[in-house]
C-alpha cells in the first residue's frame, strides 16, 4: 500500500500561506493536511471555511480536511462545497458515526474517522470497512508541535491487525509529533498516511519535504 504525506498547514506561515502550499506540492506532497478546530471539542480556534476556499486555488492536491469539531454531520455539505477531497471527523464528536460516513459517502467524498489517544482501537470495529482511512491520532487534538504519545504506536498496530483480519487494506493515517527521527517506526507500525506540521513547515519546506519522502519510499 502507497505511502502518502499529508503536510499540515496549521505550522504553515498564514501571511505566505499560498506560497508554501505550492512548495510542499511542488516537492511531491501528495495531500494537503487542513486542521479546523472549533474551540469545542478541541481548546483551540485555527481556520474554517472562507480560508479552505481561499486556498482551492493554489493546488491541486488532495484536501485532507481533520475535522475536530462537535457534531460534524452540520458542516459536511459546507467542507464539500470549500473543496475537500477527504473529511476525517472524529468518533468522540458525532452522535452517530455511521451516519457521518454516510454523509461524506452522499457528496462522492472520502471518508476518515478518526480516534484520540484515550479511545480504544476496538471502538472503530462497528466502521471498520466503511470508513475510507481511519486517523489514529497520535497526541491529544488540539496543538500543533507536541511530542508523540509511544502508546499509541501499539494501537497503530492494533487496527492494522483489527482490519487485515478482515480483509480490508484501509489507510491508516497518523498525526501529531512526526519527525524524521520516528517515521520509520510509526510506518512500520502500519501507518501509510503520514501528518506533519512543524516538522515540514519549519524550516526549508523543500528540504523538509524531501527527507519525508525519502524515507517513506
Ligand atoms: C493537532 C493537529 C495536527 C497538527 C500536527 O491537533 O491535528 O494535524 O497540525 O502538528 P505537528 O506535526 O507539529 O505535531
Ligand atoms: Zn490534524
Amino acid at each position: 500500500m502507497a505511502n502518502i504525506l499529508s503536510p499540515s498547514i496549521l505550522a504553515a506561515d498564514f501571511k505566505i500561506l499560498g506560497k508554501q502550499i505550492g512548495e510542499a506540492d511542488k516537492a511531491g506532497a501528495q495531500y494537503l493536511h487542513i486542521d479546523v478546530m472549533d474551540g469545542v471539542f478541541v481548546p483551540s480556534i485555527s481556520f474554517g471555511l472562507p480560508v479552505i476556499r481561499s486556498i482551492r486555488s493554489a493546488t491541486d492536491r488532495v484536501f485532507d480536511v481533520h475535522l475536530m469539531i462537535v457534531d460534524p454531520i452540520r458542516y459536511i455539505k459546507d467542507f464539500v462545497d470549500a473543496g475537500a477531497d477527504i473529511i476525517t471527523f472524529h468518533l468522540e464528536a458525532a452522535k452517530d458515526p455511521m451516519a457521518v460516513i454516510d454523509e461524506i459517502h452522499k457528496y462522492g467524498k472520502k471518508a476518515g474517522l478518526s480516534i484520540k489517544p484515550q479511545t480504544k482501537a476496538e471502538a472503530l470495529l462497528p466502521y471498520l470497512g466503511k470508513a475510507d482511512m481511519i486517523l489514529v491520532m497520535t497526541v491529544e487534538p488540539g496543538f500543533g508541535g507536541q511530542k508523540l504519545i509511544p502508546s499509541t504506536l501499539e494501537k497503530v498496530k492494533r487496527v492494522r491487525s483489527l482490519l487485515a483480519e478482515r480483509g480490508f487494506d484501509t489507510d491508516i493515517q497518523v498525526d501529531g509529533g512526526i519527525t524524521i527521527g520516528n517515521l520509520k517506526e510509526v510506518i512500520g507500525c502500519g501507518a501509510n498516511v503520514i501528518v506533519a506540521g512543524s516538522s515540514i513547515f519549519n524550516g526549508d519546506i523543500t528540504t523538509n519535504t524531501a527527507s519525508f519522502l525519502e524515507i517513506m519510499g
